[in-house]
C-alpha cells in the first residue's frame, strides 16, 4: 500500500497514487480508506513546527512508521495535503507491518515545510516531545526528508524513536535490509514463475540505483544475474558502475522496460511506475522492486495479471527496512533482523499461491491476508 521508514531521498511522488478523493475529514470518518484511531495536529510556533501524526491501527501493537518532511508545493492548502498524505501513509503502514509479521500497527507523521529551510534542532526536539506525549502509541523513524541524524535528535526527547545511528543504539541506514528483502521477494517470484530461485543468467532491470537499487544490484550480481540499470542522476550510475563494472546502463526507464530479454523489472525510484503506458510495454515477466506505490491506479494489478506478468506486491517485498527499524526497539541485532527479513521469501510465495487459488492478482491476495491479520488481532 504505502511507504515506510528509511532515509529515502526519493521524492514524495511515491505518496500513494491510490489516494482517495474527498476532504481529509471525509476520508477519516466516512471512507473505507479511513477509520484511523487517532490523528494529532501539532504546532510549535517558536520553531515553526507544524505536523500531523496519524495512527491508523494499534491492533497488532504500537503504530510504527516514518516521519516525512515535505512542503507539498503546488497544493492549494499544504496542511490539508499533508493531512491526507499522513492518513494514506499511516494506513499503508498497517498493511506493511501486518504482512511483515511485526507486532506493530500502522502510523505515519508528516512535518509540513521545506526541510532545506525549516529543519532545525529546535524543531526536531519539539517534534520529539509531541511523539513522546503519545506514550508509545506511535513509534517514529525516517522517511522522505528525514535522516538518521535527525532521528538521533528526536530521540533526545522521545524514546519511541527508531532509525537512529548505530552510535546511538540504532540500526542506521534501513536500505540494507530493504534491498535484501527485495532480493528475497525476487527469488520467491522466480520459484513461482520458473520453478527455481536460481537467478544465474537471468536479466534484471533496475530503475533507480540510489541506496536500495545499488545494494540490490550487488545481491543480483553475486547471484549470477545480468543487471541493466537506469537512473536520472549520473552520480548514482557512476557509483554503481564503479563498484560493478559489468553492469549495463540504458538511457531511461522507457528503454529499460523495453529491453529485449528482460526477465525481471525492479522499480526502485518513484511511485506510479506501473501504469497504462508502462504495463503494455514491459518485456519482463516478473515485477519486483523497492519503490512504494508502484501501481498507479486501481486496475493496474489486473492489467499485469492479464499480460501474464507476475507482480510481487511492493509493500510486501520492501518491508525489510521496517523490519530493520522495528528490531531497534529490542536493542538492535542485525542477524535477528536479517533472519526476519529472510521471511519475505516465504510470505511472497504464500501470496502468489493464495492469488492463484483465489483467482485474484497478488496485490489483492496480499491485502486480504493483511486485513485478516488485523481483524483477527482486533477481535482478540
Ligand atoms: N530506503 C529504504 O529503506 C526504503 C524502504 C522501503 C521503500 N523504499 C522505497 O524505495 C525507493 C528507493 O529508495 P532509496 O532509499 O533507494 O531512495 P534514493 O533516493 O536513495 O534512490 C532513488 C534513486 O532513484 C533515482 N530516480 C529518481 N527518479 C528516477 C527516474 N524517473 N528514473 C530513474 N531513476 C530515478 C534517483 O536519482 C535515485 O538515485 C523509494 O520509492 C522508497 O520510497 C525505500
Amino acid at each position: 500500500m504505502t511507504d515506510v521508514t528509511s532515509a529515502v531521498s526519493a521524492d514524495s511522488a511515491d505518496s500513494i497514487p491510490f489516494a482517495p478523493s474527498g476532504s481529509a475529514l471525509d476520508i477519516l470518518f466516512r471512507s473505507e480508506q479511513g477509520g484511523h484511531e487517532q490523528v494529532v495536529l501539532c504546532q510549535d510556533r517558536a520553531s515553526g513546527l507544524k505536523a500531523v501524526i496519524a495512527i491508523h491501527s494499534t491492533a497488532l501493537g504500537p503504530a510504527l512508521g516514518g516521519t516525512r518532511f515535505h512542503a507539498y508545493p503546488g497544493a492549494a492548502v499544504p496542511e490539508e495535503a499533508a493531512l491526507r498524505d499522513a492518513l494514506n501513509l499511516a494506513r499503508g503502514m498497517s498493511y506493511k507491518n501486518a504482512m511483515a509479521g511485526l507486532e506493530h500497527g500502522g502510523g505515519k507523521a508528516v512535518i509540513i515545510g521545506d526541510p532545506a529551510t525549516l529543519k532545525s534542532e529546535e524543531l526536531l526536539l519539539a517534534y520529539g516531545r509531541f511523539v513522546a506525549s503519545l506514550g508509545g502509541r506511535y513509534v517514529t523513524a525516517c522517511d522522505v526528508g528525514t535522516y538518521v541524524a535527525d532521528m538521533d535528535v528526536v530521540a533526545r526527547e522521545c524514546r519511541w524513536t527508531t532509525g537512529r545511528s548505530p552510535e546511538q543504539g540504532g540500526a542506521g541506514d534501513s536500505s540494507v535490509l530493504t534491498a535484501f528483502g527485495v532480493f528475497q521477494g525476487m527469488r520467491a517470484a522466480a520459484v513461482h514463475r520458473w520453478g527455481s530461485d536460481d537467478l544465474t543468467g537471468r536479466t534484471v532491470g533496475i530503475a533507480g540505483v540510489g541506496k536500495v537499487g545499488h545494494l540490490l544490484a550487488g545481491h543480483l550480481i553475486e547471484a549470477g544475474a545480468e543487471v541493466v540499470v537506469t537512473d536520472v542522476r549520473q552520480e548514482s550510475v557512476d557509483r554503481l558502475t564503479g563498484a560493478h563494472p559489468g553492469v549495463r546502463v540504458v538511457a531511461d526507464t522507457e528503454a529499460l522496460i523495453r529491453t529485449e530479454g528482460l526477465d525481471i523489472y525492479a522499480p526502485c525510484a518513484l511511485g506510479g511506475a506501473l501504469n497504462d503506458r508502462t504495463v503494455p510495454a514491459l518485456t519482463a515477466s516478473i515485477v519486483c522492486g523497492a519503490a512504494n506505490n508502484q501501481l498507479d491506479h486501481p486496475g493496474v494489478e489486473k492489467d499485469l495479471a492479464d499480460r501474464g506478468i507476475l507482480y510481487a506486491p511492493d509493500y510486501v517485498v520492501n518491508s525489510g527496512g521496517v523490519i530493520q527499524v522495528a528490531d531497534e526497539l529490542h536493542g538492535f541485532v542485525f542477524a535477528r533482523a536479517k533472519a526476519k527479513a529472510e521471511g519475505i521469501h516465504a510470505t511472497t510465495l504464500e501470496i502468489f499461491e493464495r492469488a492463484e487459488a483465489e483467482g485474484v492478482p497478488p496485490a489483492v491476495a496480499a491485502d486480504r491476508i493483511a486485513e485478516a491479520r488485523m481483524a483477527a488481532a482486533a477481535a482478540r
